[in-house]
């Protein structure tokens, strides 16, 4: 399986594939940074913060005068950036005026399976589904997108995703940037194609998925983000389907990174750079001096960023990108000092753990060696019991891997602990090729024996080929049932 894979990947070299990309020093920022609006909403009689998304069809120009056929929620291309505190009851009025269902998931979020808006809550063409629930988890940056099974690589393509961001009181008196689009500023990376007249269209895949030759940031092409401010929080999301970035400096100043997917690390970590396999996020901070400019670039070995062996060797095994310049205004707004302990995070006992279960990721979009089946439940956990999940990517190429409603964290990587900027709450986890993964999660409050959450690789196109599995979460004793009205075969 994994020769057929790399002949499909080199194949594509001719015929479209992944062609050279490094858009080092030839990216002209001449376009602002456009900002998602942060989404309206309203408070019920019974205190519930209620949103709407309404999933739709429409028009972008990704250059003037040229106009590309997008998706998006209550837009033309990516969504509204929901925000809501802790101890909230959302609901959200997702409607959907395509034309062929999809969902919602609400990725990194703990809420109940029913709510959770993987592929078994489809929204029907002119539904509208309203999923609620209490926001118990500590300030992160979380996002949505659409999850229907088998074409969630198109729809995310197309455009639908979106920010949900969390705060929490304690995030809040820590004093870190946080006026919206101004110094706490989201960064929604994706990677895409354009035609020679300027129309967007979706790359040709190589095993890994499509990898795109330019970037989009927040759907912007060529952005510059004006700061008035010496201290910035970018919230970095990597939207794409199949690419890893590694974010760094174009002037080697180290990445400051404040939060992972879940929430706070206990204290920032300086590092050379930070990798974010598709799906994760990143909180970091940039310092500014008035008047300097400074390019977020991503830089990895091409292998690493989701190429295979002849098409890296073809990019000179890099991939580099210019990502966004941050353009520092004349006078910038002083800052507060950013507290050295941002947030406590204790450690996970192992001696806890009540079961230990093995997701093996193979060549031919297995887990396990399994394709996901709607009609079949992988696994049944145990509610608020401490669950230790080894992931081994057996195979020579990257994957990711993220679980629904839990925040975990990493335990090990090969035995060893793992590197400063893992060892916070993460829902998704670069899994490098031939190693082992250590994860320790516990899934609270919520059982439901007859809806399952999913776990999958976020390679969106290996996980619509069912690189994806279902776990049910129960009470102690119960077991897992599926009334979901699936074909089931077992
Ligand atoms: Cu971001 Cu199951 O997905
Ligand atoms: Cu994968």
């Amino acid at each position: 399986a994994a020769g057929a894979l790399v002949a499909v990947a080199f194949a594509g070299c001719g015929l479209g594939g992944p062609a050279p990309v490094s858009t080092v020093g030839e990216v002209d920022f001449d376009t602002p940074l456009a900002i998602p609006p942060l989404a309206d909403s309203t408070v019920d009689a019974a205190g519930t913060r209620v949103f709407a998304l309404d999933a739709r069809a429409g028009i972008t120009e990704f250059a003037p005068g040229v106009t590309s056929d997008t998706w998006g929620f209550n837009g033309s291309y990516l969504g509204p950036t929901l925000v809501a505190d802790r101890g909230e009851r959302v609901r959200v009025d997702v409607t959907n005026s395509l034309d062929e269902p999809t969902t919602v998931h609400w990725h990194g979020m703990h809420l109940p399976a029913e709510m959770d808006g993987g592929p078994h809550q489809m929204v029907e063409p002119d539904a509208t589904w309203s999923p609620e629930w209490d926001i118990d988890q500590q300030a992160a940056t979380l996002w949505y997108h659409p999850h229907p099974h088998g074409e969630t690589e198109a729809h995310v393509t197309r455009g639908l995703a979106g920010m949900f961001l969390v705060h929490d009181p304690e995030e809040r008196a820590l004093g870190l940037p946080s006026q919206y689009g101004v110094d706490d500023v989201p960064v929604i990376v994706q990677d895409t194609g354009f035609s020679a007249d300027g129309r967007r269209e979706a790359p040709a895949r190589g095993y890994a998925g499509g990898l795109g030759d330019e970037l989009l940031v927040n759907g912007t092409r060529g952005p510059y983000l004006e700061a008035h401010d010496e201290l910035l929080r970018l919230r970095l999301l990597n939207a794409s389907t199949a690419r890893t970035y590694g974010f760094t400096w174009s002037d080697d100043r180290p990445i400051e990174l404040i939060a992972t997917d879940g929430g706070l690390l206990e204290a920032s970590v300086e590092l050379d750079r930070v990798v974010l396999s598709p799906g994760e996020r990143a909180e970091v901070l940039v310092r500014l001096t008035p008047g300097e400019r400074v390019v977020l670039r991503s830089e990895m070995s091409a292998e690493a960023a989701g190429m295979v062996g002849p098409v890296a060797a073809m990019n000179g095994n890099t991939d580099a990108f210019d990502v966004l310049e941050v353009r520092a205004t004349d006078e910038l707004e002083a800052a507060a000092p950013v507290p050295e302990r941002l947030a406590t995070i204790t450690p996970y006992d192992a001696g806890e753990v009540a079961t230990t279960r093995t997701f093996r990721l193979d060549d031919s979009f297995e887990i396990n060696g399994e394709a996901m089946d709607m009609g079949r439940i992988d696994e049944t956990v145990t509610v608020d019991t401490l669950e230790r999940w080894l992931v081994e990517n057996d195979t020579e190429v990257p994957h990711s891997f993220h679980v629904h409603d839990v925040q975990f964290r990493v335990a090990s990587i090969d035995g060893a602990p793992p590197p400063p900027e893992l060892v916070g709450w993460k829902d998704t986890i670069h899994a490098e090729p031939q190693r082992e993964y250590e994860l320790l999660m516990r899934f609270e409050d919520y059982a439901d024996p007859d809806t399952p959450y999913m776990y999958h690789c976020h390679l969106l196109w290996h996980e619509d080929q069912g690189m994806m599995g279902q776990f049910a979460v129960v009470e102690p004793g119960q077991s897992a049932t599926m009334t979901g009205g699936t074909d089931h075969e077992h």
